[in-house]
């Protein structure tokens, strides 16, 4: 199946469950109710969990059997969109092409919304393992400890070790846990999951160098999201311009796709979403 099919077909299947698994905005407080859907369903690619679901099918997992999973890890990362919008981070106005959570609800409800959203993905997750590592790898010491290095060192200057640490937690995180997640599930050989968290390391990487890129590359209408925010962030894009940025985003590609030899020629998906986190307009 061509990559952009299958990427379509994944999202309507996340996004059927996403809505099976949300209080409906009719439940009270409808406001919140409201604010969650409001934020799940602005649009999104549904990209962490269409990896974790073609993670845990390489090892015979059916999709059916992962949804859940797959949902809390797309409930988490709308979670921390929902905050990273906030007037006190990234001031943020545009989201998913709609106005962020915040400006519609308010900052009150913005911050219950996010808040629901994480426990609502710890909870429907069906498995305890599952649930201790996405909670691991939010928290302080991952996508939590990367937002707070992004917001204390705006306008500093940061070696190249710490401007990794940033973009390998508040992004590369989610991407570990998506992946770390689907092996737990799918019980998956040590040799395999080593070589499927190498490829996520690398794919965090890549991920935000891309946004760094698009961040001054694209437009608001393109990108769903406002852009030219990042001039005082330490990106990439800050750090080495646009051209040196694309070739190290590539070096950092080509190991996520490297880390899959083991699979012989059978991860050829996820080598492909690889390639397309690259190609990306949005
Ligand atoms: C945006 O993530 C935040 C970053 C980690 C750069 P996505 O680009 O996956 O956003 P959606 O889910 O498609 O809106
Ligand atoms: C993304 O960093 C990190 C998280 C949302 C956790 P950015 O701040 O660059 O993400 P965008 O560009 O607002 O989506
Ligand atoms: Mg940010
Ligand atoms: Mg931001
Ligand atoms: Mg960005």
């Amino acid at each position: 199946m061509e990559l952009q099919s299958y990427l379509k077909e994944r999202k309507e299947l996340v996004e059927k469950s996403l809505n099976r698994f949300l209080p409906p905005e009719s439940a009270y407080p409808q406001s919140l109710h409201k604010a969650m859907r409001h934020s799940i369903f602005a649009g999104g690619k549904r990209i962490r969990p269409i990896i974790a679901l073609a993670v845990a099918e390489l090892f015979g997992v059916d999709k059916e059997d992962m949804m859940a999973t797959a949902c809390a890890l797309e409930m988490t990362h709308t979670a921390l969109l929902i905050l990273d919008d906030l007037p006190c981070m990234d001031d943020a106005t545009i989201r998913r092409g709609k106005p962020c959570c915040h400006k519609v609800f308010g900052e009150d409800i913005a911050d219950l919304a996010a808040i629901s959203l994480i426990l609502r993905a710890i909870e429907i997750v069906d498995d305890i393992d599952v649930a201790h590592e996405i909670s691991s790898c939010l928290g302080s010491q991952g996508v939590a400890g990367g937002q707070t290095v992004d917001l204390e060192t705006m306008n500093k200057k940061i070696d190249f070790e710490t401007l990794k640490y940033i973009h390998e937690h508040k992004t590369g995180a989610l991407f570990i846990g998506a992946v770390k997640a689907a092996c737990i599930k799918a019980k998956a050989p040590e040799k395999e999951a080593k070589a499927l968290l190498r490829y996520a390391e690398n794919l965090g990487l890549v991920f935000q160098i891309k946004d760094d890129l698009l961040d001054i590359e694209s437009t608001p209408e393109e990108l769903g999201k406002d852009t030219q925010k990042d001039e005082k962030k330490n990106t990439f894009v800050t750090h080495y311009g646009a051209e040196k940025s694309r070739e190290m985003m590539k070096n950092y590609m080509w190991d996520a796709i490297k880390a899959l030899s083991v699979f012989e020629g059978k991860a050829e998906i996820l080598g492909e979403i690889a390639r397309f986190v690259v190609d990306r307009r949005n």
